[in-house]
């Protein structure tokens, strides 16, 4: 194992030793690869540079508290993938490979993998984009995917907590009939204009919806899941991209009994929820203390500690990540070592 800072791990890129290769031409993917060499060359007119033709993903993988490696259900993020390509007219990656080059992604760099006790682990970002040179308008028949390894930080260093969160009318971070419901990077280039700003003071970014600002959609990179009476309700809408945890945190409480809601919200039922927070697979659940509505002049508090349906599904996934738990719906998928 590296010799690495484990406990002070943020989420941003460390190098590992190896990424995975695999391009496509002529109707046919070539077998994934291992190499040391982290830059690709790339033509200057590749449809991916002109026309951000271009998907990715983000996945986990944990080492488990029998210290065997599990990635989180990789297969989703495989046919998530596969929509954004079609999206963008690329070669889907076959489910198959998608998951062959995740596997060989924490293989090839299993001593970047953190130690259980931590609350680290080792991200795999999947990469997919257009190669061929295009000036005309078109896209590209030929694609390249990798898959590039980082260990990241535990998402609550100090403890799980909440932070608070901004609604911005002045950016969409995708139209209706748009992009947002796939995992494309000028959906994530074009909010930086919104996100940044927010960020930097520790806040997040409440997205609406682009015709009338009226119904919630996204939060930054997340989903966004209330709770009302005890039940999950979660915003239904075009555009946006359906969250893995958001669908396992759904399943989660339908086998707890738990009543779940996925449907249009708008911004003033905002007032009659209890809890709010952030879901995707960098934190699994980040509790919202606040949502402010600067436009408005509103304010909606959920409380500075993290609430109890929040807290008991947050302990709930990370125990089925961490294999602390029976995983009674396939959700971990072990690597061979
Ligand atoms: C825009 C957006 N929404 C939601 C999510 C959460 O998705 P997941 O739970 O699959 O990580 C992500 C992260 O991938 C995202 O980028």
């Amino acid at each position: 194992m590296k010799d690495i800072d484990w406990e002070h791990l943020t989420f941003s890129y460390t190098p590992t030793a190896y990424i995975i290769r695999s391009h496509y031409a002529n109707g046919a993917w070539s077998k994934p690869y291992a190499t040391t060499d982290p830059y690709i060359p790339i033509h200057a007119a590749a449809a991916a540079l002109q026309y951000a033709q271009q998907a990715f993903e983000g996945l986990k993988a944990y080492r488990t508290v029998d210290n065997r490696v599990s990635i989180f259900r990789p297969e989703m993020n495989a046919k998530r993938m596969q929509q954004s390509a079609e999206a963008m007219y690329m070669a889907p990656v076959p489910t198959d490979l998608f998951i062959e080059a995740c596997e060989m992604a924490v293989r090839y760099n299993i001593d970047y993998l953190p130690p259980f006790e931590t609350g680290a682990t080792l991200y795999l970002r999947p990469i997919l984009f257009g190669t061929e040179p295009k000036i005309e308008v078109r896209p590209s028949g030929e694609c390249e995917f990798c898959v590039v390894a980082s260990p990241i930080g535990a998402y609550f260093p100090a403890g799980f907590g909440t932070t608070p969160c901004v609604i911005n009318r002045h950016v969409d971070r995708a139209s209706r009939l748009g992009t947002g419901q796939w995992k494309v990077g000028g959906n994530y280039a074009s909010s930086f204009r919104a996100t940044e700003p927010a960020n930097e003071q520790g806040i997040g970014v409440l997205f609406l919806d682009s015709e009338e600002h009226k119904y919630l959609d996204e939060c930054g990179a997340a989903n966004i899941l209330l709770v009302k009476d005890g039940k999950y309700v979660t915003p239904l809408s075009h555009s946006i991209l359906p969250s893995i945890i958001n669908d396992s945190l759904m399943t989660l409480c339908r086998d707890l009994g738990i009543e779940v809601e996925q449907r249009r919200i708008t911004v003033e039922e905002l007032g009659s929820f209890s809890e709010a927070a952030e879901i995707g697979t960098g934190a699994a659940i980040s509790p919202i203390s606040r949502i402010i509505d600067p436009d408005k002049g509103v304010t909606y508090e959920y409380g500075e500690r993290p609430g109890k349906l929040c807290t008991r599904l947050y302990h709930a996934i990370r125990d089925i990540q961490y294999g602390r738990v029976p995983d009674t719906h396939g959700w971990r998928h072990y690597v061979d070592l």
